[in-house]
């Protein structure tokens, strides 16, 4: 499963990018307006930064204003996919900008029909959000599970599923153990996948008792 970073913050990026697991980077508005920066600037520096796909999302809420937006975008950077909502003008525009050969990630996707729409509309990423679905009392991870077993009754459908609004390391992990494609990781909960009580316990016992032989390695 390839890890995205859910983040427009370009020194967390830097950062995270230097440990070699981050395959690719999702920006939204919220995340912009964090930024406090302008949206081209960031995303060319995080463009330049991670090689994998960044998602830049448009502010239009028709198709045309969409697609000028999504193009504009486009061409800050070769791996930048534009990210349109879940709505007819989005998958208008999303079927019109794969059409050019645009990456396109639909967000905002609560539903396994709006999961089989975007595919229909040829979307390279869908994004279901299950952090915001959890929020309300209903299943997240149910949405993905559904939304994999829909995607592989037609292996023609070449729609990546990019679990977004994750909130723990336990999405994360349920979302490889359902075949997933991607997941879109806050820094923070990317930080919290390495940690585990017993290995700082063990690596402490390990270097105590090595200290008592007097050696070093090099
Ligand atoms: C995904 O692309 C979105 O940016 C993100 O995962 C939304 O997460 P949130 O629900 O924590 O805002």
């Amino acid at each position: 499963m390839k890890f995205f970073i859910d983040t427009a913050d370009i020194a967390e990026i830097r950062a995270l990018a230097a440990t070699g697991m981050v395959d690719g980077v999702t920006t939204n508005p919220s995340l912009i307006a964090k930024s406090g920066r302008k949206i081209a600037e960031v995303i060319a520096e995080i463009c330049a930064t991670v090689p994998g796909p960044v998602s830049a999302e448009v502010t239009a809420i028709e198709a045309e204003g969409m697609l000028k937006e999504g193009r504009y975008l486009r061409a800050i950077a070769h791996n930048v996919a534009v990210k349109v909502p879940l709505t007819p003008d989005g998958l208008r525009a999303c079927k019109t900008l794969s059409e050019e050969g645009v990456m396109v990630n639909v967000t905002l996707c609560f539903s396994p029909a709006q999961a089989l729409l975007a595919a229909k509309a040829g979307a390279s990423f869908i994004s279901p959000f299950v952090g915001r679905l959890d929020d309300i009392g209903q299943d997240g991870m149910g949405l993905i599970a559904e939304i994999v077993q829909i995607y592989n009754n037609y292996p023609a459908l070449k729609t990546e599923v990019l679990v977004a609004s994750v909130r723990h390391p336990q999405h994360v992990v349920a979302a490889a153990k359902m075949g997933a494609d991607v997941c879109t990781i806050p820094p923070a909960v990317l930080k919290q996948l390495y940690a585990h009580p017993l290995t700082d316990k063990g690596l402490a016992a390990f270097l105590a008792d090595w200290k008592k032989t007097g050696q070093s390695i090099l």
